[in-house]
């Protein structure tokens, strides 16, 4: 039970029959120190709350402008850090489920009970919601934490190799923009990013005079340069990203008809991360400049994967490649080094 002598909770009422606000404020005068506000509805609710803070909402499902579980996601919308307990005339342990599943804290069934249940759901909710915050802290800091590991590896690689600076994370923004054009879930698109981010990571292990000047290679030579997809998804693979990062590293020289190495793989044995960063990173390779050649111009890039698009590349990837390239130009390949939307 709460400590009287402790700070008051102060617990937003959002009830629309006063009769049952005034119980609830009787109620709980008896079961701790609580400062107990009512409002009759979710507007009277938001407009209170843009001048008030609370530490818990008692919601009633059956408002004038919100009635049934939709009331839980307004609220939501509203104060999405608030602890929410339904407070509701209908006793079904389905609804209850339902409210929970849908982000609520805690369910109460009017009537049954007294102040001291209201006052302990109050603060059992309140707890649980700030362990929940600490939770999803913790795990977006390791997500965080996670990206500037793979960065970093991202710039140790590109130091080694100059010639190719800022292509992997140059691949990433295209990769992300076509991942984001074609609607991918945006867990999906974060994958991509971190792959594209080390998707050359096997490079790491070419000499670095192979990879200056790719154009005068023996065919010995250029078996080594190829190896990279294989060595980079065996480096990573004891990696448990909650992507399949090794088949996008693997894969990325793959080709839609075969032609592809490491493996020769077809159609939909190419995963569609692997079918973006094949075209994403043939983009950023031809439009870039490169010590030894000019850069060909985003239009030769863009002729490239038409030319190729369905054969080597996945035509839906080149689709929308071509309407992320005809929206920004080659302003998607910006410098700057904020994190991408979908990471923040
Ligand atoms: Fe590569």
């Amino acid at each position: 039970m709460r400590d009287p002598s402790g700070p008051p909770i102060h617990l937003l009422v959002v009830e629309d029959n006063p009769g049952d606000a005034r119980l609830v404020q009787l109620q709980l005068a008896d079961a701790g120190p609580f400062e107990v506000s009512c409002r009759g509805s979710l507007a009277e609710a938001r407009a209170w709350l843009a001048d008030h803070s609370a530490d818990a909402v008692l919601l009633d499902l059956s408002l004038p402008d919100s009635s049934g579980l939709p009331t839980i996601d307004a609220m939501r919308d509203i104060a999405p850090d608030l602890p929410i307990i339904v407070f509701t005339g209908l006793d079904s342990e389905d609804v209850g489920m339902a409210a929970v599943k849908r982000g609520c804290q805690d369910y109460l069934v009017k009537g049954h009970g007294d102040g001291h249940l209201i006052a302990r759901s109050v603060a059992y909710s309140i707890e649980r919601k700030s362990i929940e915050r600490e939770r999803q802290a913790a795990a977006d800091q390791l997500k965080r934490v996670l990206l500037q590991t793979v960065r970093t590896v991202s710039l140790a690689l590109e130091m080694r190799d100059p010639y190719t600076a800022g292509h992997q994370k140059r691949v990433a923004q295209l990769a992300v923009a076509i991942g984001e054009h074609m609607g991918l879930a945006q867990s999906v698109v974060e994958g991509l990013h971190t792959g594209a981010l080390i998707h050359d990571l096997g490079k790491i292990n070419v000499p670095a005079e192979f990879l200056s000047r790719p154009g005068k290679l023996t065919a010995a030579a250029f078996d080594v340069v190829r190896s990279h997809a294989r060595v980079g998804a065996e480096i990573v693979a004891g990696i448990e990203f909650p992507w399949p990062v090794a088949d996008m590293i693997r894969q990325h020289h793959e080709r839609l008809n075969g032609t592809g190495y490491p493996d020769g793989l077809t159609g939909d044995q190419i995963i569609i991360e692997a079918r973006i960063l094949a075209v994403a990173d043939v983009v950023e390779a031809i439009s870039s400049h490169r010590p030894y050649r000019p850069s060909l111009g985003i239009e030769a890039a863009m002729r490239e994967i038409r030319d190729h698009s369905g054969s080597k590349y996945d035509p839906d990837v080149v689709a929308a490649c071509n309407e992320v390239i005809r929206a920004n130009g080659s302003q998607i390949f910006h410098d700057d080094t904020d994190l991408p939307a979908v990471w923040l």
